[in-house]
């Protein structure tokens, strides 16, 4: 999509901004060209191009399938399709744990091959090396702490995660070192609404929350969710919006039915 010098871009610092100014800031995941328009042009400040494409797009159990190849084809169908909204890219499971210079290289590939504005990665001490590197290359970094879903085999279970005070602990000691490293914002994902309002007052950086309650300094989910596309997730900090699925199955019934019936294509519909 072509730059609209009207339009004014959403940045890092229009995030920090908001927070400062106690603003809300929405966020919403989107994989490609036409959701991405839909979500610019509707005015939510951040689009995440997640990893969750692996369970909503590509129909697997986790995150961990997705590849780094496909993250970039997933993002740069985004960026084509957006004027003003900041675009956070997951850097996908493998693409950065192993050591900070090849967590730099994936990094690079999604700046330099989508357009993207910034990447995001799960974990807190166990990563700092690498978002450091990352943030010293000048690109912008996302944390996410909680329930981090490339780590679901470690948890075993998409339980809330930090209900006891040790992994608690860890989480408010990781969230603060995330912000020394030079982290732009962080995702705060389902844990404690108490100990998220507690991390987010404590953070001069925005935290975006998802089942964390509402003393986040902004809100994500997955889009698929939200608009009833998806109907089997089910989670209780879940808001559905939309019933796509209902939706979109009566709409083809009655394709199929103005089809067999001959009813499709009437005369106006036809050269
Ligand atoms: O991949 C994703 O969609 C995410 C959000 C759930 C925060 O990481």
């Amino acid at each position: 999509m072509s730059v609209n010098k009207e339009v004014k871009r959403v940045t890092t610092h229009t995030l920090q901004k908001m927070k400062a100014a106690g603003e809300k800031i929405s966020m919403l995941t989107a994989y490609d060209y036409s959701f991405a328009r839909i979500i610019d042009g509707a005015g939510v400040e951040v689009i995440l191009v997640g990893d969750s494409a692996s369970n909503v797009m590509a129909g697997h159990e986790t995150t961990l399938p997705i590849t780094l190849d496909q993250m970039i084809y997933h993002a740069s169908s985004v960026i084509r399709g957006i004027e003003r909204c900041f675009v956070v890219v997951d850097l996908p499971f493998g693409s950065y744990q192993s050591n900070s210079e090849i967590a730099l290289a994936s990094a690079v590939r999604i700046m330099k091959e989508t357009g993207a504005h910034a990447v995001k990665m799960e974990g807190g001490e166990e990563v700092i090396d690498s978002i450091k590197k990352i943030v010293s290359a000048g690109i912008p970094v996302m944390g996410h702490l909680g329930l981090i879903p490339q780590s679901i085999y470690k948890f075993g279970t998409y339980e809330v995660r930090a209900k006891e005070e040790k992994e608690a602990d860890k989480l408010r000691r990781d969230a603060l070192l995330l912000q020394e490293a030079g982290c732009f914002a962080v995702v705060l994902e389902k844990i404690p609404a108490e100990l998220a309002a507690e991390v987010s007052a404590n953070l001069a950086i925005p935290s975006i929350g998802i089942g964390a309650g509402n003393g986040c300094d902004g809100q994500v989910l997955v889009m698929h969710d939200m608009l009833g596309i998806n109907t089997e997730f089910k989670p209780r900090f879940l808001r559905r919006y939309l019933n796509i699925h209902e939706q979109a199955t009566r709409a083809v019934q009655q394709y199929i039915k103005d089809v067999k019936s001959g009813d499709f294509p009437n005369l106006q519909e036809q050269y």
